[in-house]
């Protein structure tokens, strides 16, 4: 964190209700956006491709930040080489009650129940096909509506697909968040077979463009259960994961029991969830090689996170809280020491 960092998230972020502080940030990450291009923006990696598409730096923003498409370039002016917009689901939602998102600093971590709140598939596919198209990529990640029944699932996430696909360099099928009710039970294959087979027929129909498919996982799926996911994505040649989302785990934290407690229920970020997040990745590369992608999200916040994630088998990277805690300069302070240590790390010696 840097030092002006440190002073603002000391004595305002941390004194003010989280969610008006994500706010406040992100108005001045889109308002500073001139400035961020001209300084931070310069920084934005090496590039990767992956899925035929030409990522500008292996770090991206994860879903939930920007989840209407309001401030893409402002973000990948920070350094982020690709921004994963959403959760968009069918319909416009207001999400939970507030508060619903707290932070946990001694964990350096945040807990949220936000549920999905967000403008709609109408509204954010509007907003983005009047974007001016830049060099950052550009994910989409759907969700289903809140009030659509269980057994319409598939036909809220293809309409989704329809309106949103044609503006997406990646969509991304989230079936992870704990927070609507019975949307992770959609990660059992026998219905997210079916689900993804859905959306990529839609993705077809609605463009003439190929448009690469993954799926979002939670890090709460037994081993078993992620390695079924693997197999599913390998037999149907989708293009593959982004692991993981937050976990509903409270274990091994260090904030007080009371800290716990005041924020509820809702999934977990940041640091607490590293060590998992890195296991499934193990566990997916090992099991699917090398050709399906791989986005590794879950506590990254240090270079050594992020090159042990490439070491474990990730193509790109993804991250939320790290920025919460360590402000507008981290994506690119990330990548001027990715482009320093990745290569000695890839090669095998310790860079830790
Ligand atoms: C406030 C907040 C909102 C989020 N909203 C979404 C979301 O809408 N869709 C999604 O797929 N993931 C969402 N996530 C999960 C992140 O994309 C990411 O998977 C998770 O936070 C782990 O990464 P991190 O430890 O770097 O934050 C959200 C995370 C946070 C902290």
């Amino acid at each position: 964190m840097t030092a002006p960092y440190r002073f603002l998230f000391d004595h305002l972020a941390t004194r003010t209700d989280a969610e008006r502080a994500h706010h406040a940030g992100f108005l001045a990450i889109r308002a500073g956006r001139p400035v961020a291009r001209h300084t931070l923006g310069r920084r934005a990696g090496e590039p990767v491709e992956r899925m035929g598409l030409r990522f500008p730096g292996v770090l991206g923003l994860a879903a939930g930040f920007d989840k209407n498409a309001v401030g893409i370039d402002a973000l990948a002016a920070l350094g982020f080489g690709f921004v994963e917009v959403g959760t968009v689901t069918g319909r416009p939602q207001p999400g939970n009650p507030r508060p619903r998102l707290f932070r946990l600093p001694t964990d350096r971590a945040v807990v949220n129940r936000m549920g999905f709140n967000n403008d709609g598939a109408e509204l954010v596919a509007e907003r983005l096909a009047r974007r001016r198209r830049t060099g950052v990529v550009v994910g989409v990640n759907i969700g289903k509506t809140k009030v659509v029944p269980e057994d319409q699932a598939v036909d809220d996430y293809r309409l989704s697909t329809r309106m949103l696909a044609p503006h997406a360099d990646y969509l991304v099928v989230n079936v992870s968040s704990p927070n609507t009710p019975g949307l992770r039970d959609l990660q059992a294959v026998e219905r997210l077979q079916p689900l993804l087979a859905a959306v990529r027929r839609e993705a077809l129909r609605a463009t003439d463009r190929y448009v690469p498919l993954l799926v979002k996982i939670a890090p709460d799926l037994s081993d078993d259960d992620v390695l079924a996911v693997a197999d599913l994505v390998v037999a149907d040649r989708l293009d593959g994961i982004v692991a993981t989302n937050t976990t509903i785990s409270r274990d091994g934290l260090r904030s007080t029991a009371a800290e716990v407690e005041r924020a509820g229920a809702g999934g977990l970020s940041g640091a607490p969830l590293l060590h998992r997040s890195l296991e499934v990745m193990r566990m997916l590369r090992s099991r699917m090689g090398e050709e399906p992608t791989l986005i590794g999200v879950g506590g990254i916040a240090t270079i050594g996170d992020a090159v042990e994630r490439l070491a474990a088998g990730a193509d790109l990277l993804q991250a939320y809280t790290a920025l919460i805690y360590q402000g507008p300069t981290w994506p690119g302070r990330m990548n001027r020491a990715l482009a320093r240590r990745t290569e000695p790390a890839l090669s095998g010696k310790d860079v830790r």
